[in-house]
């Protein structure tokens, strides 16, 4: 046992995501920091009115007391307050090698309008290591894009918002209801179609319209940076009864882990966990991440890896793991939720156990796999946690794995 455990090897696969592809929405953009010592450097966003993301944050490491550190004096000085790292700890900066984005959360209510510039501080001395100074600045706002002008079927809207990036609002709508095939429709760049569901979640034709406000909800994986404009009418055709067009930068508030997701969807990732023994590629589908394992490992023998805990720690506690493995006797591919509760094997429900076995469901769907040439190969697929903003962000920016293999009877 102790043996299967020292092997419990544990990394951590921030996956270096270079800087961000001038597509992709990072919130509002506070430029970068500028590096006065220690190497501090990274470029620092507003994702909403409480959080900063620094994208590629370096620090060395060496100094004693350096802190995130914020402040409403015109520059940085020793009248601040430290904004807690990323996982959320208020202790001094370690090392950071520029690979890692950050997600810092403003600390006690405090909003981005009142604080005027980030710093990397040395408490200790008053020393500014590095800052951007923003100041005066509103979060990232609803935005208003115009009245949707009249047009056949009695159409017309007196206000459109963007709310967020996905998320749209029509003040005063009007349609007769006549229309034989007018639906929500969003025209995307690449010049196709879709079709956005009513405030009643249905995809069907539109019902008539006297003056409601509407809220939409973009499909999964489309957002507002994607598309051309909005319009009322048929899909796939050059009628509308009416429509208006999204602007080229829509600077929305982010719902952070949609965008991120949504940064992350045509990427395929791969992290190799143990050289030439076991690799793990994903890929994130709107709301699904699909995972495929491959291993040297014998049916019955086991691969795992999993979700750590806390977002810098990589600790196997309250990891959330997936473990997956050929069966024996029926040659047939498993995999199965676990959640590592403890550093133990499963007993007595307690320790390493997996979910039916402590109660739960297993979320794992679509498990495809073989054994060929002395490798496993197991595919699946799991849902992005919907209600835990923070999974979304652990597995698209801050991919902290642990891994294991080992043998099920241990
Ligand atoms: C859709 O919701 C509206 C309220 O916004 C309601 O008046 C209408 O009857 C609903 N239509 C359908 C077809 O469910
Ligand atoms: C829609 O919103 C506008 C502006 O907020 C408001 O004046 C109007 O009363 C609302 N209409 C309905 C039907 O709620």
């Amino acid at each position: 046992m102790a043996a299967c455990l020292t092997a419990l090897l544990l990394i951590c696969a921030a996956f270096g995501r270079p800087a961000p592809a001038s597509s992709a929405y990072m919130g509002k953009d506070l430029r970068n920091l500028h590096t006065f010592d220690h190497e501090v450097a990274g470029h620092v966003y507003a994702l909403d009115a409480t959080t900063l993301l620094v994208t590629g944050f370096k620090y060395d490491g060496s100094a004693p007391d350096a802190y995130f550190w914020v402040g409403s004096t015109t520059s940085p000085s020793s009248n601040g307050i430290i904004v807690p790292d990323e996982a959320g700890r208020s202790q001094p900066l370690g090392r950071y090698d520029g690979s890692k984005d950050l997600i810092l959360k403003l600390p006690a209510n405090l909003k981005l309008g009142e604080i005027k510039w980030l710093s990397v501080w040395c408490k200790k001395f008053a020393v500014d290591f590095g800052n951007v100074v923003f100041g005066t600045i509103a979060g990232p706002a609803p935005r208003d894009i115009g009245a949707m002008k009249p047009g056949d079927h009695g159409t017309q809207a007196s206000a459109i918002t963007l709310l967020n990036e996905k998320t749209l609002h029509l003040t005063n709508l009007m349609y007769d209801g006549t229309s034989a095939d007018a639906f929500f429709v969003v025209r995307k760049s690449d010049g196709t179609d879709m079709k956005v569901r009513d405030e009643n979640n249905s995809l069907t034709k539109l019902h008539a319209y006297t003056g409601q406000n509407v809220t939409l909800t973009l499909p999964e994986s489309v957002s507002f940076f994607d598309v051309d404009y909005f319009k009322i009418g048929c899909v796939a055709c050059s009628e509308a009864h009416g429509m208006v067009a999204i602007p080229a930068s829509v600077k929305v508030p982010g719902t952070l882990p949609s965008s991120m997701a949504n940064n992350a969807a045509p990427m395929k990732n791969c992290e190799t966990l143990l050289d030439g023994i076991f690799n793990v590629e994903w890929k994130i589908n709107g709301n699904v991440i699909r995972f495929t394992l491959t291993g040297q490992a014998e049916p019955g023998t086991y691969l795992s890896f999993g979700l750590s805990g806390s977002m810098t720690a990589t600790s196997m506690i309250s990891s959330d793991a997936i473990v997956a493995w050929i069966d024996k006797t029926t040659a047939q591919p498993r995999a199965m939720d676990y959640n590592l509760g403890a550093y133990s094997q499963c007993a007595n429900m307690r320790g390493v156990c997996p979910d039916p076995e402590l109660g739960g469901a297993n979320d794992v769907m679509d498990i495809v796999g073989s054994f060929k040439d002395g490798a496993t190969t197991i595919s699946f697929s799991r849902r992005l946690n919907t209600d835990n903003e923070l999974d979304k962000a652990y597995l698209t920016s801050a991919y902290d794995a642990v891994r294991r293999l080992g043998d099920r009877s241990h």
